[in-house]
């Protein structure tokens, strides 16, 4: 069995977990400080939101040289720091690898901007008259075409600082090759693979529907994702990556379908695809069911490992999506109990752990370039991007000794220090360690699922989850409780709970 296959990942967003050179951004030495803090918590490995070098026009989704680290984060010793503290606590880490585009200052696209005859590794194409080569939106709002002054236009799904690569040209697979291997032979264990479904473009660029373009996502048969050609794109990768037998490659797949889904995961392409259905789900019994279900069998199809996620630096934060306040938070408790209980591999996203909710942010501290492409109308994902609460009364909370942080954290989250919730055994930190520890520790964690009741499933090796989405308290199957998410009622599993028993 692979190490990764009943993994927990944390995902760390760089700027937000620790800043250790007080100039209000987090950085590589501030994880390294920390790296105790995850190892108490139990976490296996670590994925690194993008550190390479980058304007930050999306926060290091537009990478300009993918082979170096960016000095807001360090550098390549910092890294090297950074691994072998990790590799001391046999906790693995990976890095995010951005294959479907790069930054506008990224030396090709610069080439290619001075020079017309130099632009085929982008999609550059003429515009039909005054308008662009075809109807595209961009992910983030507005045109998924940027016109350059002689006329020609370039094609970007997201912001217009981060041009699509052609996937076409032969450089582009060289390129990504030497970037994995660059990394990997620096001692990182695998990547996180974004905008998996990308990449590939349809032949003739063909118009989209744009009757289902909501931002940040991408309809079904939507022309711009989910080509057939992405396979050969993931094959080629997997290749180099079966050169480092322990490495690991998870992707962002975003499509419709099991079978869509299932395709990634064929054994010569993605090791792990990332399954949003629980992140989409509402804490209702039946949406939860169908999305582990649906989660399960997507991964069957292709005889793969499945894949849990409750947020990311992408979506609303679950305390929030849950109904917020108290509430919120017990469910966000319930579902990390569900979400830990189930088998593959789950992954955490860095405050989840402290039950952060999502941020309501002033405008004028907004930095997603969602928030100015779609005309001020979304506010975009800087709310789930905040810092993390480390210790003391007032913010930053230890974050950074700057108080002047990239995003404020809110003054109201005293009680959400780790250093707060460290001290407190009824803490959601308190309850992630416990989860995880048990999770990893005990045989119980193993084999499939079976569904006992709507709200109860049970696992082969005997752990049975219960969940309670209901608005009256339940009473449990028989067994020892191992864990519950909240305190019982005369020994009943009150709303907006879970419990594990065994
Ligand atoms: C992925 C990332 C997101 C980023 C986008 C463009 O969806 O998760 O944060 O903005 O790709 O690279």
């Amino acid at each position: 069995m692979s190490w990764w296959s009943h993994a927990v990942f944390y995902q760390l967003y760089p700027r937000s977990f620790r800043d250790s050179n007080g100039d209000g951004v987090g950085d590589l030495d501030g994880i390294t400080e920390r790296l105790d803090y995850l190892s108490a918590l139990g976490v296996n490995a670590l994925w690194l939101n993008p550190v390479m070098v980058s304007p930050m026009a999306d926060h290091g989704y537009d990478v300009a040289d993918p082979r170096d680290i960016d000095p807001l984060f360090g550098d390549l010793t910092a890294l090297d720091r950074l691994l072998a503290a990790a590799h001391a606590r046999d906790i693995r880490v990976t890095m995010d690898l951005v294959p479907n585009h790069v930054s506008s200052a990224h030396p090709w696209f610069l080439e290619a901007l001075a020079d017309p005859s130099r632009r085929d590794r982008f999609i550059f194409r003429d515009g039909v008259g005054d308008a662009p080569p075809n109807n595209w939106v961009s992910v983030f709002g507005g045109p998924a075409w940027t016109r350059v002054p002689d006329g020609q236009w370039y094609l970007h799904l997201f912001d217009s600082a981060q041009p699509d690569l052609n996937w076409e040209h032969p450089e582009v697979f060289s390129d990504v090759e030497k970037t994995l291997r660059f990394w990997l032979d620096r001692g990182v264990d695998g990547f996180r693979i974004d905008v998996a479904h990308g990449m590939a473009k349809p032949p003739g660029l063909p118009d989209m529907s744009l009757a289902d373009n909501e931002l940040l996502r991408n309809a079904e048969d939507d022309p711009r994702f989910d080509n057939e050609s992405v396979h050969e794109i993931h094959r080629f990768i997997r290749q180099v990556l079966d050169d480092y037998p322990e490495s690991v490659a998870v992707g962002e797949v975003w499509v419709h379908g099991n079978e869509r889904f299932a395709k990634y995961l064929r054994p010569d392409e993605l090791h792990l695809g990332f399954n949003f259905r629980l992140v989409q789900a509402d804490f209702d019994i039946a949406d939860v069911r169908a999305a582990i279900d649906n989660s399960l069998a997507a991964a069957e199809l292709a005889a793969a490992v499945p894949t849990w996620t409750l947020s990311n630096h992408d979506v609303e934060r679950e305390v929030t999506r849950y109904g917020g306040g108290a509430q919120g938070l017990a469910r966000a408790r319930a579902m990390a109990l569900v979400m830990l209980a189930l088998p593959g591999v789950a992954f955490v996203y860095n405050g989840e752990e402290l039950g952060l909710p999502q941020v309501e942010l002033p405008d004028e501290v907004l930095q997603d370039p969602v928030w100015e492409r779609s005309g001020r109308t979304e506010r975009g994902r800087d709310g789930c991007r905040v810092p993390l609460p480390w210790s003391g009364h007032t913010p930053p909370f230890g974050f950074s000794t700057n108080p002047h942080t990239w995003l404020p954290l809110p003054a109201d989250w005293a009680d959400s220090t780790v250093q707060h919730q460290l001290a407190d055994p009824g803490s959601t930190l308190t309850l992630f360690r416990q989860a995880i520890q048990l999770r990893s520790a005990r045989p119980e964690f193993a084999g499939g699922v079976a569904w006992l009741g709507d709200g109860v499933f049970r696992r082969e090796g005997g752990l049975v989850c219960v969940l309670n989405t209901g608005d009256t308290a339940m009473a449990l199957p028989p067994g020892a409780v191992l864990l519950t998410s909240g305190p019982l009622t005369d020994g009943l599993l009150p709303p907006d709970s879970a419990a594990w028993l065994v």
